[in-house]
């Protein structure tokens, strides 16, 4: 598979390093950079061997600087609404790929910079990096899920805050808020995000995924149904040859080997 807007690489362990390669616009999303991720992201959610991905920018000034205005300028009414529809379902295939995702955060994260860390299952942030909803100073809102994601991250107010005013929050205040997990160095964001991942892939895959759709069922539906979810992605992840074997594991006084079945 072959691209010309990302760079895509996966290591021994399963990790999938996607970055976008535009350092020259900042890394802003054109329908080719997005083009790009779908296939990409397809990928992440079709390959067994791939286990999970991390999400980066080109350069050291910016994760991604939003969406290519220069695209979104000439856009009509209709056609809009179909970059919008577009880079969504995009994102959403991510986010619903039942495999954990690190943005990690390298610099500017806005406008559909931001909203593509925010589909991301966590968001480590170097020390430099900001992040904002601009658009309205545009005279636009956002487009790809920024006035959904923001407030299921950081709360209603919060977000209304960011997303009225449009101005960034540096990495610290995006920890404070919750927009972030942690912030680090630069030099050491990738390390920070492989060592996270490398936790989380020592659980069994099923359990992983099983969280992940059970946490976007009760956010996104009400908690009756993400309850009733739980319980049945429970008994699904108990009756899995890795469930009895991390039970019996511990029972037994020994680390478990996960088989991923
Ligand atoms: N779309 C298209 N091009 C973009 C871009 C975007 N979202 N963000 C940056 N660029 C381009 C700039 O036009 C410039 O290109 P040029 O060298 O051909 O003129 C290049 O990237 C470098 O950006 P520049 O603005 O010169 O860098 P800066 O350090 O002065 O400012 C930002 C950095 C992030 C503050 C500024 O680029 C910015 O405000 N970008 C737009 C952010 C935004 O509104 N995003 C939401 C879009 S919906």
């Amino acid at each position: 598979m072959s691209y010309s807007h990302i760079l895509f690489e996966v290591d021994a362990g399963g990790i999938a390093l996607i970055t976008v390669n535009r350092p020259e616009k900042l890394n802003a999303l054109s329908g080719a950079v997005i083009a790009d991720l779908h296939q990409a992201f397809e990928r992440i959610a079709g390959e067994r061997d791939i286990r999970a991905a991390i999400l980066t920018g080109a350069g050291e000034k910016a994760f991604v600087a939003g969406a290519d205005i220069q695209e979104l300028a000439a856009l009509s009414s209709l056609e809009a609404r179909e970059f919008a529809r577009c880079g969504q379902q995009v994102f959403r295939m991510l986010e619903t790929s039942h495999k954990p995702s690190v943005a990690a955060v390298n610099g500017f994260a806005l406008g559909g910079g931001l909203e593509l860390a925010m589909a991301c299952t966590v968001r480590f942030a170097a020390e430099n990096a900001r992040l904002g909803q601009p658009e309205v100073k545009l005279g636009i809102i956002p487009g790809y899920g920024g006035t959904q994601r923001l407030p299921r991250l950081v709360g209603r107010g919060r977000a209304l805050e960011m997303l009225l005013a449009g101005d960034p929050v540096t990495a610290a205040e995006a920890w404070r808020i919750g927009l972030v997990n942690a912030v680090v160095p630069q030099a050491e964001l990738l390390n920070y995000s492989r060592a996270w991942l490398g936790k989380a892939l020592a659980n069994a895959p099923a359990a992983l995924g099983l969280v992940m759709e059970a946490v976007d069922v009760g956010l996104n539906a009400g908690i009756e149904e993400g309850l009733r979810f739980e319980a049945t992605a429970f008994a699904v992840s108990a009756a899995t040859d890795d469930g009895r074997e991390g039970t019996r594991a511990f029972l037994e006084k020994r680390k478990p080997a996960f088989a991923g079945k």
